[in-house]
């Protein structure tokens, strides 16, 4: 076998390999399983392809590993999976395919091995292994599919245009790949990601936006963020990205290039944390400052309001990528809100009650805003980096000291909508939400302390003042 493998697999191949055989068909590893293994990477789904008919071999393979095993086929594609513990195996018959210009459908008719690795994407994608007896365990790579794994290049086994016209996702799974497995892509798949840039438009939103999170988990993002501005991709992807690209000069000064200041955010943050959401965070936290950037005589540039600004994008961007509505891009949007509140608490003489209103602000999420905010430390001035950061420890000495004190984060005020209402006899209304606030401000403003029995006695002073009496 060319290729590392455990026991259990050794023992999986040999299974597929007697059921191939009984079915009469030559079957063959295939794609990224075999690139993941000699790369050394962790592999999950193993795809197998044989010079007949794919869905037989995947039921016969069943019955031999496990009678009860369900066998997930689609007539159409000539695709079978099985779930076997935790590995996902996929058949299907070799094939020459290729796609209609303006449609996503393949026609698909049946072919050798050799058509079927012609027809993938990338040389690093069509290596395959042997299950037949004549050459089992052999590596078939008539791309140097190897060759390019050991130099780290991402090339098409075709004409790169034909490659990508039959099917656009692939120039965004060029970058992908560049970025995930640090991969240089070759210079004419490149030219041709860029000369077909636009045919991205056939492809569906939720295709897209796989790849677009894919590109933001790898180790370092930016690879990926780069490749696609400079394939032209990102500005029909993502325009309000390429809105932050470029410097403007006026009266001599110009201000730091936003977009690349985010993708040097990005791989800050990426360093510190594997959450897909923190990296929306980081990508997005400055999306509002191309609309809020003015030039101010004698002063310079500015971008006032861009985290607010910032902040209500979010949820139209999230729409438009088909990215979840909910409790995720509620999370990004205020992390995009919030984040320069904590850079504005590294001043001298801060309050207690600025430090309890970010912690009451930022609740759950204040570690993940502190992870953005130091993210967003991008000087090259190392001297200042320190001392921003130095800054930032000290915020979180505060932070630490004043959440200690009052448990302020993930906090509900100890006088409660129903109580109000219960003791003067109120409806739900405008009223109820009035008190509710004015106990929970004084609270965060440190002019109450936060307890019951003081939160009750500043509700029945406020109260007074509305000509509210209790009823009982
Ligand atoms: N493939 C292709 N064109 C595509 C998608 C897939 O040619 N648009 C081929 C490649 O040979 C690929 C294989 O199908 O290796 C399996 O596809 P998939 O599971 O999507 O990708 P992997 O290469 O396995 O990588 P990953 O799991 O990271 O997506």
């Amino acid at each position: 076998m060319q290729i590392p493998c455990t026991q259990r697999e050794m023992d999986l191949f040999e299974t597929v390999a007697g059921a191939a055989r009984q079915v009469g068909v030559p079957c063959y590893l295939i794609g990224g399983f075999v690139r993941d293994k000699l790369l050394g990477r962790p592999t999950k789904d193993m795809d197998i392809v044989c010079v007949g008919d794919g869905i037989a071999l995947a039921h016969k393979v069943a019955a031999m590993l496990d009678p009860s095993l369900k066998v997930n086929y689609f007539k159409n594609f000539g695709t079978a999976q099985i779930r076997y513990k935790d590995l996902e195996i996929e058949f299907v018959g070799a094939r020459k395919e290729s796609y209609n210009r303006d449609s996503r459908n393949p026609e698909v008719t049946p072919g050798t091995l050799e058509d079927d690795q012609l027809r993938r994407d990338f040389t690093i994608n069509a290596l395959a292994i042997s299950l037949n007896k004549a050459d089992y365990g052999q590596l078939l790579d008539p791309f140097n599919g190897r060759e390019d794994l050991q130099h780290k290049l991402i090339r098409t086994p075709l004409e790169p245009g034909a490659t990508f016209s039959d099917d656009p996702l692939r120039m965004m799974r060029a970058i992908r790949f560049a970025s995930q497995l640090d991969f240089s892509i070759v210079p004419e798949t490149f030219q041709a990601i860029a000369d077909h840039a636009a045919r991205i438009k056939i492809i569906s939103q939720e295709r897209i936006t796989d790849e677009l999170n894919k590109i933001l988990l790898s180790p370092k993002p930016s690879v990926g963020l780069d490749l696609l501005y400079k394939s032209g991709l990102l500005k029909i992807i993502f325009p309000q990205m390429t809105d932050l690209v470029g410097v403007e000069m006026v009266e001599g000064k110009g201000h730091k290039d936003n977009f690349y200041h985010t993708l040097q955010v990005i791989d800050n943050i990426s360093r510190h944390t594997p959450d897909l959401w923190l990296r929306w965070a980081a990508l997005l936290h400055d999306i509002g400052k191309p609309a809020t950037k003015r030039f101010e005589e004698g002063h310079g540039w500015t971008f006032h309001g861009h985290d607010a600004v910032g902040g209500k994008m979010v949820p139209r961007i999230f729409a438009r990528l088909k990215l979840p509505q909910h409790e995720k891009m509620r999370q990004v949007k205020k992390l995009v809100e919030l984040h320069l509140r904590p850079i504005s608490l590294t001043k001298e003489n801060i309050t207690d009650s600025a430090i309890r209103r970010l912690l009451f602000d930022a609740g759950e999420d204040l570690e993940a805003l502190m992870l953005l905010c130091e993210a967003d430390i991008t000087s090259k001035n190392r001297a200042k980096v320190k001392r921003y950061l130095e800054n930032f420890e000290m915020v979180r000495e505060r932070l630490k000291e004043v959440e200690e004190s009052d448990r302020i984060r993930n906090w509900q005020p100890p006088v409660t909508g129903e109580l109000i209402m219960e003791v003067f006899g109120l409806k739900p209304g405008r009223i109820v939400g009035d008190l509710k606030n004015a106990i929970r401000e004084a609270i965060l403003d440190g002019i109450i302390p936060n307890n019951y029995e003081a939160a009750y006695q500043y509700m029945l002073e406020k109260a007074k003042e509305l000509d509210l009496t209790p009823v009982k």
